[in-house]
């Protein structure tokens, strides 16, 4: 059994001031917990912020892109070094927004994959089908091709995948529990054909989750977390859904 991982993605939100409010309250909120892992990515000018504010606690901090040169001449980019000295444990790489906005293939994912393990950074893996390619019938091959395309080379160690159906995302649209599982399932034994460590690999599932749905989500044996977007701004939302977890799992 895996040790659930709720994590919070919140994307281009929050300025420093509502880091601040936001990680005031939530802390008050999720005191007691101690059976789940917590990890919030907020946009990188919160980072440090954020970082001295969850001192002490058990709340980790991740980036939520990184570039895949060490330092140099790339500007508007954003190295491992700097996310680990801003507080990160952990980077989210290949979010379907960065496919689709700013043309982010396997190719690169893995490359950045790659630095970021280098420097000791955990990595958050996205992977996910659009609307089309479910429809087509062609959801396993899509999560083979970027499975396949994002971990040449790279050992699972220090991996979390979260699937992340497109059609899914902000949406309003969740996959079923059903659906999730299936997907994950086949992400599970596609690990293990790969290789070592693949029980060791939590998966999550993001897409319009939800206090509301997260129970159910979470009640599914190859659902090991949750990736949640814009539920994770508020932190009442953002409480209620790792509680939830934590009700589903016990
Ligand atoms: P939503 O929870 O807003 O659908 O976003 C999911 C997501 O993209 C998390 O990375």
């Amino acid at each position: 059994m895996h040790r659930p991982l709720i994590a919070a993605n919140w994307k281009m939100n929050k300025t420093i001031g509502e880091t601040e409010d936001f990680i005031h309250s939530f802390l008050a909120m999720i005191k007691d917990v101690d059976d789940v892992d917590i990890l919030i990515a907020p946009p990188f000018t919160s980072l440090s912020v954020a970082s001295s504010l969850l001192e002490n606690t058990t709340v980790r901090l991740a980036g939520q892109n990184v570039f895949y040169e060490e330092k140099g001449a790339f500007t508007g980019e954003i190295s491992p070094s700097m996310l680990l000295s801003a507080g990160c444990s952990h980077v989210i790489i290949g979010h379907s927004e960065r496919r689709q906005y700013f043309s982010e293939t396997d190719e690169i994912v893995n490359k950045k994959i790659k630095i970021a393990r280098k420097n000791g950074l955990e990595v958050i893996l996205c992977i996910g089908e659009s609307l089309q390619e479910r429809e087509e019938g062609k959801t396993f091959d899509v999560l083979s091709r970027q499975l396949t395309g994002s971990l040449k080379d790279v050992p699972l160690e220090g991996l979390t995948i979260a699937y992340e159906p497109i059609w899914a995302i902000g949406t309003g649209k969740t996959a079923t529990p059903e659906q999730a599982n299936e997907a994950h399932a086949y992400i599970r034994q596609w690990l293990r054909d790969y290789g070592e460590g693949s029980e060791r690999v939590r998966i999550l599932y993001g897409g319009s989750v939800t206090p509301e749905n997260i129970k159910s989500l979470m009640a599914e044996p190859e659902v090991n977390g949750a990736l949640v977007g814009g539920a994770s701004l508020k932190p009442d939302s953002f409480a209620r859904i790792i509680n939830g977890a934590r009700e589903a799992t016990v």
